[in-house]
């Protein structure tokens, strides 16, 4: 089959740990363009994957057509205008997660999609982790019964990215733990119950472990170093409590805060049984038979995530043919972190 050319804008920490490397070692794609305003980080990628062209412009892409497949790594306020730019130019695209700043623009990219007629997937990486698809294959074949809620946790003690930086400036981000971990955990489980309709939101959040940049105390920052005369104006924590026609689910999230062990899991609890699933690890199922309490740890192969994120984006770019990643299957979570942030600023409950 001929190869798919592909364009990877954006060559910072997740193009250069996952996309470039994983369309690299993919026989069915060739990568023709690496694309970055800053010119070393495009350029030393392009080296060291044998990629043709290093440039600074993405615009530069839009009339060549031989490239088909674009995947876009920039900072969230720029995901919206690249990926319509591209899906204009007539190219399927694999935007990375959040989606966009907020629901309107997530619309307005749809839109271009389908007006277009080209593939938009967002990199809802979770929908190919091989834990997560067999805790849906057991939701659908109602082996927890009724599911009647769901908690998520995504709380460390210190992690604020970057302090001053792209994820602490709402400008940039559009928010901050709530859009840059929470969005996977809501979207791992929409993904995992069907997405039932949201029917209302009620969100708190607050930023005041960071405001006070100079007297943030932490041992190590992603995306760091901290730019103290950068900006601020995100919420480093974030509850809420969402209820849908199906199972109602509350969250509780945490760039930061002054308890000192992270929480990262998700608990699906249903009559016939309970899972608890580490994030990115493994699940413990919960269940109880003839007066006996079981705990049942399963054991499987897992496929690497990224790899078939991408793999599913090549095929269906090849094929047009729309997957789980697809922007029509991402809509509702970014509707309800809208109303989760909308119900924070108004101090009330959202009805959707
Ligand atoms: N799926 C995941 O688990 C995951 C993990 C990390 C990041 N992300 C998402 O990926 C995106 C990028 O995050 P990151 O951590 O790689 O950030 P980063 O800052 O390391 O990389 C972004 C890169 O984009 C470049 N850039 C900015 N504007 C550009 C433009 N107009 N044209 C070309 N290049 C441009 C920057 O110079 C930088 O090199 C964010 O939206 C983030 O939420 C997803």
């Amino acid at each position: 089959m001929k190869k798919t050319k592909v364009a990877v804008i954006g060559c910072g920490a997740i193009a250069r740990s996952q996309h470039i490397p994983n369309y690299a070692k993919n026989p069915q794609a060739e990568i023709k363009y690496l694309v970055d305003v800053i010119p070393e980080r495009a350029k030393e990628l392009a080296e060291k994957y044998n990629v043709p062209y290093a440039i600074t412009d993405y615009r530069e892409i839009l009339d060549d057509e031989e490239v088909t497949a674009v995947s876009v790594c920039t900072p969230n306020n720029t995901h919206a205008p690249i990926t319509i730019d591209c899906l204009n130019a007539g190219k399927n695209v694999l935007c990375e997660k959040p989606a966009a700043l907020n629901h309107e623009q997530v619309l307005q990219m749809k839109e271009a999609a389908d007006k277009n007629g080209k593939i938009l997937n967002i990199g809802v990486v979770n929908r190919f982790n091989t834990a997560v698809n067999k805790i849906k294959e057991m939701i659908d074949n109602g082996e927890l019964g009724k599911i009647y809620h769901i908690y998520c946790s995504f709380r460390a003690h210190r992690s604020i990215p970057g302090l001053g930086g792209q994820f602490t400036t709402k400008a940039i981000s559009g928010g901050g733990v709530l859009i840059d971990w929470g969005v996977h955990f809501l979207d791992l489980i929409f993904y995992c119950i069907g997405s039932p309709k949201v029917l209302t939101v009620s969100g708190g959040i607050s930023g005041e472990l960071g405001k006070d940049m100079k007297n943030y105390a932490y041992i190590n920052m992603w995306a760091g170093p901290p730019d103290y005369n950068g900006t601020y104006d995100v919420e480093d924590f974030v509850s809420g409590y969402i209820r849908t026609e199906g199972p109602s689910i509350s969250l509780n999230g945490a760039w930061a805060q002054n308890i000192g062990e992270s929480a990262m899991f998700i608990e699906f609890l249903g009559d016939k049984a309970g899972i608890k699933l580490q994030y990115g690890g493994d699940f413990k199922v919960y269940t109880a038979k003839n007066g006996v309490l079981y705990e049942i740890i399963p054991s499987f192969q897992k496929a690497d995530m990224f790899y078939e994120e991408i793999d599913s984006f090549l095929k269906s770019a090849a094929t047009g043919v729309k997957t789980r990643a697809n922007i029509d299957n991402v809509l509702t979570v970014s509707l309800v972190m809208d109303a989760l942030y909308k119900s924070a600023e108004l101090g009330r409950e959202v009805v959707l």
